[in-house]
């Protein structure tokens, strides 16, 4: 089964109403292959969700950065599921590894973030990826397998979601896993959920790559037969982005 690209544009902390603006209007006026073709997804910081949606293209969509756990309540300072489905915000990344790392979100807890965003309808964008230390000391695969089976029992329809494998030693560094790395991951993923949970689910699941991806370097990860597209930090704020999304041809 074919697998249509996906690319994301994770805006991180960055940006002001102006900064914003010009970056949609970078997108909305590039020409880029069609949506049968690519999926393009742009998480702007919370304060901007409604401002980008607003302005963007209807053909490219919009994803919040994470959202929380469970129910709304008395949660100061936390986004709910409820509340981006509110909005119109149909996707959500979970588990990057600035949450997980700088903000202590362990495996559990992005698999109920990941469980609950689920059950209100959003479609998640789930992050797993390896430190420097857990790669050098040959741990990679046994991190991220505990990182993808923390999120698959929840998952009941895996159309709703796109696996990211993102080094944690690629991100903002400059220094990009090669097509090599990027697919000997992947391909372990792909194994992965073929053993735990389907044959069907394996073939179609998007596996996307993010750790320093630039219009320089995406042709050669976008070959790769298990590189299903990429999630973007750094580059998604440049013009640079649309020279990624064209890699998906
Ligand atoms: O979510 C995106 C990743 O953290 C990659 O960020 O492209 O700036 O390395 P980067």
């Amino acid at each position: 089964m074919a697998r249509k690209f996906f690319v994301g544009g994770n805006w991180k902390c960055n940006g002001t109403v102006e900064q914003v603006k010009k970056i949609v209007t970078v997108l909305n006026e590039a020409e880029v292959p069609p949506e049968e073709v690519v999926d393009v997804v742009v998480s702007p910081p919370f304060v901007f969700l409604s401002l980008v949606k607003s302005l963007l293209r209807s053909d490219f969509q919009v994803a919040a950065q994470n959202c929380w756990a469970r129910k709304g309540g008395a949660f100061t300072g936390e986004v709910s599921a409820e509340m981006l489905v509110n909005l119109g915000i149909p996707w959500v990344i979970l588990g990057h590894s600035e949450r997980r790392l700088l903000l202590g979100e362990t495996n559990e807890f992005v698999g109920d973030k990941v469980a609950y965003a689920l059950s209100q309808g959003l479609k998640v964008i789930a992050c797993v990826g390896e430190t420097l230390e857990q790669r050098e000391s040959g741990s990679t695969m046994d991190i991220v397998a505990a990182q993808t089976k923390a999120i698959a029992g929840w998952i009941s329809d895996w159309n709703n979601v796109v696996l990211a494998y993102e080094p944690v030693w690629a991100i903002g560094t400059g220094k990009v896993a090669t097509p090599t790395q990027a697919q000997e991951v992947h391909t372990a993923l792909r194994k992965l959920l073929h053993d735990n949970v389907s044959p069907e689910v394996a073939a179609s699941t998007r596996i996307i790559y993010g750790g320093s991806v630039n219009g320089a370097n995406c042709k050669e990860l976008a070959a790769q037969p298990d590189v299903d597209g990429f999630l973007v930090g750094g580059a998604s704020l440049k013009p640079e982005f649309v020279d990624i999304i064209k890699s998906a041809t």
